[in-house]
């Protein structure tokens, strides 16, 4: 444990929960081999020495030990919470007082809090930001201008952080190189599909406890997230029904063998609603009002505004609090009562952990390696978002099909000849 001289100020819940969340932090690095071997080059490298880094992002087990990368290459890290619902209380304590890591997170804080936790890590005058929603950088935009000419770069994890960023980029204000890590393929092909998929019906198990088998399961979004929960949604004995805007994803749930209509119709038959658009008010007052009575409604894309809350309280009379992250709504128009889990906060960090640690372990290595790029390459890259080379993508994957102990065929000098000539043919 680090000594109480060495404790860096923090706004945790109880630091007495250090040893146990130092205990999952070390469970998770088992299935973290990329990031690990990352890490050791990092202490030898210290590719990040002496830069101050804000990271914005779930404080889970995996998010612990990505910190420890980043600690290990050098960098001044300071953590504050992506979520007010989905901090690890004793991941953030044994970041502090077991690995002397500064961090700004509380389960359940408010959003005034979560708000004041993105300023203070601000504050520091950040070198890098690690960004999970784009909220540190739209407040550094708004309210710290003066950082977006001496930030060297910032990276962000999510799909709706890229949207954000891609507004930001149009309107010409972007005056900062940005790397784009969910739309690496080691990220979003598996945190977002497998990843989001398992823990969200995970999620939704934990806090429910009810059997998703035989159950009509509406995913709203056939994205890759939304995709990942319709297939673990079937493999668990779901109906599932899709809902989209996109007519080509929509093509494709068909073709996966799902059930496609608009949510005004799939509301009155789903049993369980999952959303997972990064839009807004996908589920609203009048898909609510046709829900079946005991219907169960969850959001998993990243910030709560997927299901019109507000209109529900409004169309309710009565609200009960019937198990941690389980709340039922009775609706006067119908008598109907709809349970809402989680606050419509991502239910797979809310009442789960989030991603297994060896999804994560891809993502956060596209994270660690991400920084060390813009630093190798500060004042050389243009403003505006970049992905990582993709040799590093590649790389990415090649550690961990080996950490897997799984082999693969290579191209032959032949192969490649033909694949890289015009004039073979039939
Ligand atoms: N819970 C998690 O841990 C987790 C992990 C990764 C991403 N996310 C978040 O999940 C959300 C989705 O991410 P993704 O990578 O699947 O994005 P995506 O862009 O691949 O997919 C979103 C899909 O939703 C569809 N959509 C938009 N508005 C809709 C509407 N009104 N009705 C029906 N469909 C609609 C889009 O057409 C698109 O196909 C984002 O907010 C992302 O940040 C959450």
């Amino acid at each position: 444990m680090t000594s109480s001289s060495q404790v860096p100020n923090s706004d945790v819940k109880d630091l007495n929960l250090a040893p146990a969340g130092r205990k999952r932090i070390e469970w998770a690095e088992r299935e973290m081999p990329v990031l690990r071997m990352i890490r050791e080059r990092f202490e030898r490298e210290r590719p990040l020495d002496g830069m101050k880094l804000v990271a914005c992002c779930h404080i889970t087990t995996e998010t612990a030990n990505l910190a420890r990368a980043l600690k290990a290459a050098g960098a001044d890290a300071v953590l504050i919470a992506s979520n007010p619902l989905s901090t690890q209380d004793d991941v953030a304590a044994a970041l502090v007082a077991e690995y002397g890591i500064p961090v700004y997170a509380i389960k359940g804080e408010s959003t005034d809090t979560y708000r004041a936790h993105v300023k203070m890590a601000l504050d520091t005058k950040p070198n890098l930001i690690i960004d999970d929603g784009s909220d540190v950088v739209a407040t550094m935009v708004k309210e710290y201008p003066e950082l977006m000419d001496t930030i060297v770069g910032s990276t962000e994890e999510t799909t709706t952080g890229l949207v954000r960023l891609r507004a930001l980029e149009k309107s010409g204000r972007m005056s900062w190189p940005a790397i784009a890590v969910n739309d690496a393929q080691t990220k979003h092909f598996f945190d977002n599909r497998y990843g989001t998929g398992q823990s969200t019906l995970d999620g939704v198990i934990r806090a429910t406890n009810i059997l998703i088998a035989g159950r009509t399961l509406v995913v709203v979004g056939y994205g890759w997230c939304g995709k990942g929960i319709a297939m673990r949604g079937r493999g668990l004995g779901a109906n599932v029904i899709v809902c989209e805007v996109n007519p080509i994803r929509a093509i494709e749930a068909v073709m996966d063998g799902f059930r496609v209509m608009p949510m005004d119709e799939a509301a009155s038959l789903g049993d369980i609603f999952i959303t997972v658009t990064g839009n807004r008010f996908v589920i609203d007052g009048r898909h609510f009002e046709k829900m079946r009575d005991g219907a169960l409604v969850a959001n998993s894309g990243h910030f709560d505004v997927e299901l019109n809350l507000v209109a529900l309280a409004e169309m309710s009379e009565e609200r009960e609090q019937l198990r941690p992250f389980v709340e039922e709504y009775k609706v006067k128009k119908t008598g109907n009562r709809v349970i809402v889990l989680g606050e419509g906060r991502l239910i797979n960090l809310a009442a789960a952990e989030g991603h297994p640690a060896s999804v994560m372990d891809m993502s956060f290595a596209n994270q660690a390696l991400s920084c060390e790029y813009l630093i190798k390459n500060k004042g050389q890259l243009a403003p505006g978002l970049h992905l990582l080379p993709e040799e590093v993508d590649t790389e990415i994957a090649s550690i961990k099909l080996a950490a897997m102990g799984i082999e693969i065929d290579t191209l032959s000098p032949d192969m490649i000849e033909y694949m890289n000539t015009w004039e073979a043919g039939t």
